[in-house]
């Protein structure tokens, strides 16, 4: 039997109605009553306290609600249901099998420990994407989100990392806090700031070094006691502290796409407007490209093609060419600065 793999619900503690959250900003939740998809919108420092995720009302959700006014948000929750289809996200053979086995341990974690007998099985995950820019690791969690049908919830640096000692560890914790009470995928994009190595005892600042170091201990305390799936993502792999590094379950590559990721990554991004496109054109001369640069590429080109009257805009496949040879040069220039 899989895990629960019902989408984030929430019951309202006096009235008893059930809401499942459409939207989680850093000061408001939005949410829909199931009966009559009636949309409230509540101030999130209430949030807690108004709502349970469980039937009783009684059991985890209780101990937030008495939550320090100092308690912010740590991140952004999106709902499964708007984050990407995996279909979307265009991997090669390779990476899309990775990441399967990486997430049949959240999947499937009732079968493998009944089959295998191993206590490893209990439904905890810990994956690392790494790569280069643009290669789809942020739009692979949300899918991965979506298909265990459970909400991203993204952590926020800026809310997490705190200039005041002391701060930034408390902030992790309510990180992987909420993202156990609301049963979330936790995520942390551009996990390097946050998992870089420890600083030696050498280095000048000490009290900076202890601090960093407390950040890094509490987040492997929090990765140890955290039963559900947490994300990282990152560009610079090499700076992730080794302690770390062993207490995630899975390290996957992600890379630039090949031809037949680009030809869908245009197709997707092309849409309609494909027809009259030489695709097979785009694809042959945009190697070297990211997904992120192929998407940008069509929406200039779409951008450029749209002056004059509506009835004449139409694509072509000059007009992508042209876009496309734009990035490369941007990306040269980039690369020689
Ligand atoms: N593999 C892909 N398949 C489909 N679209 C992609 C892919 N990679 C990138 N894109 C497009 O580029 C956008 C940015 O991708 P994304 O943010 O997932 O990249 P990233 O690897 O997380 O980059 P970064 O390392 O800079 O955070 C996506 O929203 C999508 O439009
Ligand atoms: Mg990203």
């Amino acid at each position: 039997m899989p895990l629960d793999n019902a989408p984030a619900r929430f019951i309202n503690r006096q009235s008893r109605k059930v809401y499942t959250l459409t939207t989680l900003t850093a000061t408001h939740a939005v949410l829909t009553r199931v009966t009559d998809r009636k949309v409230v919108r509540v101030k999130l420092a209430q949030f807690r306290e108004k709502y349970t995720t469980e039937s009783n009302g009684t059991t985890a959700a209780d101990a937030p609600s008495k939550r320090k006014k100092s308690d912010e948000p740590t991140g952004i929750l999106v709902p499964w249901e708007q984050c990407p289809l995996r279909e979307a996200v265009h991997v090669n053979a390779r990476i899309a099998a990775e990441v399967a086995a990486g997430f049949s341990l959240a999947l499937n974690a009732q079968q493998l420990f009944e089959h295998w007998g191993h206590s490893a099985f209990t439904g905890k995950c810990a994956i690392n994407f790494y790569g280069p820019p643009g290669t789809g690791k942020t739009m692979m969690a949300g899918a991965q989100a979506r298909v265990i049908e459970k909400p991203l919830y993204q952590v926020d640096y800026a809310s997490v990392i705190s200039k005041y000692v002391g701060d930034t560890a408390k902030h992790i914790k309510q990180a992987f806090a909420t993202a156990t009470e609301l049963g979330a995928v936790l995520f942390f994009d551009e996990a390097d700031s946050l998992l870089s190595r420890r600083i030696g005892s050498c280095d000048n600042d000490a009290a900076f070094a202890t601090s960093v170091n407390q950040n890094r201990n509490v987040l492997m305390q929090e990765m140890d006691r955290f039963e559900g799936v947490v994300i990282f993502s990152t560009n610079l792999v090499e700076n992730y502290d080794p302690a770390i590094m062993r207490r995630i379950m899975r390290h996957v590559q992600f890379s630039l796409p090949g031809s037949a990721e680009r030809a869908a990554i245009f197709a997707d991004n092309l849409g309609r407007h494909a027809v009259g496109v030489d695709v097979n054109r785009l694809v042959d001369m945009s190697a070297g490209l990211s997904g992120s640069d192929i998407a940008t590429a069509v929406v200039n080109a779409f951008a450029a093609c749209s002056s004059g009257p509506r009835t004449t805009w139409v694509l072509s496949t000059a007009s992508v060419e042209a876009e496309v040879i734009a990035v490369q040069s941007s990306r040269r220039a980039n690369s020689q600065d």
